[in-house]
C-alpha cells in the first residue's frame, strides 16, 4: 500500500509525483472568541524553502505551533510522509525530527551556549560516571558546540562556557537557529529568525537556510521581510485574517503582488500570475 492510498480521503495533494513531507489541512485554531487559524491548509515538499507572510496577527505563529505540537489545534488533520500524525507537545514534533525556532525565543539565559545547544538532549560522560552518577559530558558537547557553529558559519560566538543571558539578541537568535539547523532531521520551522539580526548575521542567516536546503531538508520561513523572502524561498504561503490567501513563488508574482495579496488590495485570482 503506498502512503498516497492509505490516507485517501482527507488525503495529501501530490505535487505530480510529490508527495509532501508535511501537509496540513483545515487547520483550526480558536482563542475564546479571537480566531487564529481558520481552516487552514499546508504543503511541505521535499528540499524546499516555504515562506509563510503575513501582516500581524494573520496567523502565522499560530500555524505553525499547531504544525509543531506547541498548541493543539481545535480541528485540522496533519500528514507527514503521507502518514497522520498528532503532536501534543513540542517534544512530539522534534521526535519526529522537525526543529522549530519560535518567535519568542526558547532559550535558558542562565546557560552557557553549549548547554543550550544541547538543551534537551545533553549528553552523559561515557561509562559509570555518566550511566550511574550522571554526569555530563560538558568538555565534549563544548567542543562540538564550537564544531557545529563553525560549520554553520556562525563566527561571532567564540566562548562556548558564555551564559547565554549575556549574549546580545542577535547572538541568541543565532543559537536558536544553529541549534535547529543541527538537531533537524526532518523539518526546520523558523519563525522570524532575522528579526532581531543586522545586516551581517542576516545573510548569515539565510546563507544557512540554503545550507541547510542544500542537505535536502525542506524549511519553513516566516518572514515578514519581503527581499529576504524572494531571495531563499522556492514558495510563499500567504496568510491573511487566520486563512490562507494563496499560495505564489518568486516567478510567478513580485514582491508587490505578494503584498497586495497580503494586505487584500487584491485576490490571488486578480493577479497574473494567480490564474
Ligand atoms: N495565546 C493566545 N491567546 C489569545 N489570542 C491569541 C493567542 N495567540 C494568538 N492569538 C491571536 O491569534 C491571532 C493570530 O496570532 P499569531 O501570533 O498567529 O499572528 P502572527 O501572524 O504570527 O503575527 P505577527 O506577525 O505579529 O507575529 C491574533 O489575533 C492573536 O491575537
Ligand atoms: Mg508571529
Amino acid at each position: 500500500m503506498t502512503a498516497e492510498t492509505e490516507t485517501a480521503g482527507g488525503a495529501p495533494a501530490t505535487e505530480g509525483q510529490r508527495l509532501p513531507v508535511l501537509s496540513a489541512r483545515g487547520m483550526v485554531k480558536t482563542f475564546g472568541r479571537v480566531v487564529g487559524l481558520d481552516g487552514v491548509d499546508l504543503d511541505l515538499y521535499p528540499g524546499e524553502v516555504l515562506a509563510i507572510i503575513g501582516d500581524n496577527g494573520a496567523g502565522k505563529s499560530t500555524l505553525i505551533k499547531c504544525l509543531t505540537g506547541a498548541l493543539v489545534p481545535d480541528a485540522g488533520e496533519m500528514f507527514i510522509d503521507g502518514h497522520q500524525v498528532r503532536f501534543k507537545r513540542p517534544q512530539d514534533a522534534r521526535d519526529a525530527g522537525i526543529e522549530t525556532v519560535y518567535q519568542t525565543l526558547a532559550v535558558a539565559p542562565a546557560l552557557d551556549i553549549a548547554s543550550n545547544l544541547y538543551l534537551g538532549r545533553e549528553r552523559r560522560r561515557p561509562g559509570f560516571l555518566g550511566s550511574v552518577l550522571r554526569m555530563l559530558d560538558k568538555k565534549g558537547m563544548r567542543r562540538d558546540a564550537a564544531k557545529t557553529l563553525a560549520e554553520l558559519g556562525i563566527g561571532t560566538l567564540q566562548n562556548m562556557s558564555q551564559a547565554v543571558e549575556t549574549l546580545s539578541g542577535g547572538q541568541r537568535q543565532a543559537v536558536s537557529v544553529a541549534r535547529a539547523a543541527a538537531f533537524g532531521s526532518k523539518i526546520i520551522v523558523l519563525d522570524e529568525p532575522t528579526a532581531a539580526l543586522g545586516v551581517k548575521e542576516s545573510n548569515q542567516v539565510l546563507k544557512l537556510i540554503e545550507e541547510v536546503r542544500s542537505r535536502g531538508l525542506p524549511v519553513i520561513l516566516i518572514s515578514h521581510n519581503m527581499p529576504h523572502v524572494f531571495e531563499v524561498a522556492d514558495r510563499i504561503h500567504i496568510q491573511r485574517l487566520g486563512r490562507c490567501a494563496g499560495v505564489v513563488t518568486p516567478a510567478s508574482h513580485t514582491m508587490a503582488e505578494a503584498v497586495a495579496i497580503m494586505t487584500g488590495a487584491t485576490t490571488l485570482a486578480q493577479t497574473p500570475g494567480g490564474a
